[in-house]
């Protein structure tokens, strides 16, 4: 090929990555649901710099990192007082913040940190009332990668402000959310920006407007089968509001804190890959059993929740409790979720045409990791109580 002629092409090959690099860049933060690990639901207000430094290395050395957890967030607990020049300094069990960071970005994961609208968070610490833009430039200088904006105090001064009415509530409550977004965006880092708020004035349909990339739909979880399941659940009909940049968040998982059962946290991962939520583990990850990392790094799992396609899944049909959940995948697989809510095993029937699936179909289990064959219109199985059994599903090759 004529030299001049080469040199172009690979111009312009250059040029084209170049372009499409910088627009992925500008445009795609939390592009699929962000993962990682919160210090909340196990270690609550017990934090401090060594244990998160222990966190972020037990994520290396079991694997987490590599199977996509990438976030170490500190939830609230970090929080000292705010000096006369109106700088909120670290309490004394994190002494060097922006050294943590440092640490946290030198093991090839990201930082994250939580605060709060109101003038106190809801463990009655500092938070960012009035102070919104300082701290986002802090939060910035130390290489904070993700902020959890938690409402808590927040909503005496929407009380104050609105008079109780419920409108011009929500209003000042978006305004507040929003306020935050733009701080954060001045700051010139890109950072995910997590709003928690218990899903309050339908947060999934003002959420995106106001910079959310992800927003908790309901109160907390907690470590059992019912909270779990009622968080859960409780998303069918949100699917619409989900997307690559903005996400429905049913809140931190409890895999591996010890109150449920093996096949009622395969149930919460499952549950969780299919609404295409955060997988922000919460447990203690120096101290995983085997089960526990089968189940939080079941990788056929995770593949479904960090799906390209970026589509949640819903609910397609239930008898009682018996719920049969899908999810469209890119390239045309479906994820199937058959679940048995009731507390004794139960024989349940995927049946393709209720879930819109024309012809027949090869599927594999993602919890037995083994191909199941060729599906032409019925599958039925045994779902243990409280448990699932997950499929994928994709067209045969001819
Ligand atoms: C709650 C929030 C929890 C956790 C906690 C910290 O309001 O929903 O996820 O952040 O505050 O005190």
């Amino acid at each position: 090929m004529d030299k001049r002629l080469q040199a172009q092409i690979l111009c312009s090959i250059f040029f084209l990555f170049t372009i499409g690099h910088s627009i992925a860049q500008t445009t795609v933060l939390a592009s699929t649901p962000p993962m990682g690990w919160s210090t909340w639901n196990h270690f609550h207000h017990d934090i401090s710099d060594a244990v998160v430094r222990a966190q972020a290395d037990a994520m290396v050395s079991t694997g987490m990192r590599d199977a996509g957890y990438v976030y170490v967030n500190i939830d609230g607990g970090w929080e000292g007082q705010r000096d006369a020049a109106g700088v909120l300094h670290p309490n004394n069990n994190f002494p060097d913040m922006k050294g943590l960071a440092d640490y946290i970005h030198s093991k090839g994961l990201k930082f994250g940190l939580y605060t709060g609208p109101g003038p106190k968070t809801c463990a009655g610490a500092v938070a960012s009332y009035g102070h919104e833009a300082q701290d986002a430039k802090m939060f910035a200088d130390w290489g904070v990668d993700y902020l959890k904006y938690d409402l808590c105090s927040f909503r005496e001064i929407m009380k104050r402000d609105s008079g109780g009415n419920v409108q011009k509530s929500d209003a000042i409550m978006q305004a507040a959310y929003e306020k935050m977004h733009r701080d954060l965006l001045s700051t010139g880092r890109p950072i995910v920006y997590s709003m928690c708020q218990y899903g309050w004035g339908k947060v999934w349909t003002w959420g995106p407007q106001v910079g959310g990339n992800l927003w908790r739909t309901t109160g907390d979880i907690s470590d059992n089968y019912g909270r779990m399941t009622s968080i859960g659940f409780r998303e069918a009909g949100l699917s619409i509001y989900a997307g690559p940049g903005h996400w429905n968040d049913p809140d931190i998982l409890e895999v591996g804190n010890g109150g449920m059962t093996t096949d009622e946290y395969r149930t919460h991962m499952s549950l969780w890959a299919i609404l295409a939520a955060p997988l922000i583990a919460g447990n203690d990850l120096s101290k995983m059993t085997p089960e526990t990392k089968s189940i939080l790094m079941n990788r056929e799992v995770i593949a479904v929740d960090q799906d390209p396609l970026g589509k949640q899944g819903d609910r397609a049909y239930a008898t009682g409790p018996l719920e049969v959940w899908t999810k469209p995948l890119q390239g045309g697989d479906v994820a199937v979720g058959l679940f048995n809510r009731t507390s004794a095993p139960a024989n349940m029937t995927l049946r393709l045409a209720d879930i819109g699936w024309y012809g027949s179909a090869t599927a594999r289990d993602l919890w037995s990791h083994k191909s199941i064959g060729v599906l032409s219109h019925n599958y039925t199985v045994v779902v243990p109580r409280h448990g699932v059994v997950m499929l994928r599903l994709s067209k045969p090759t001819p």
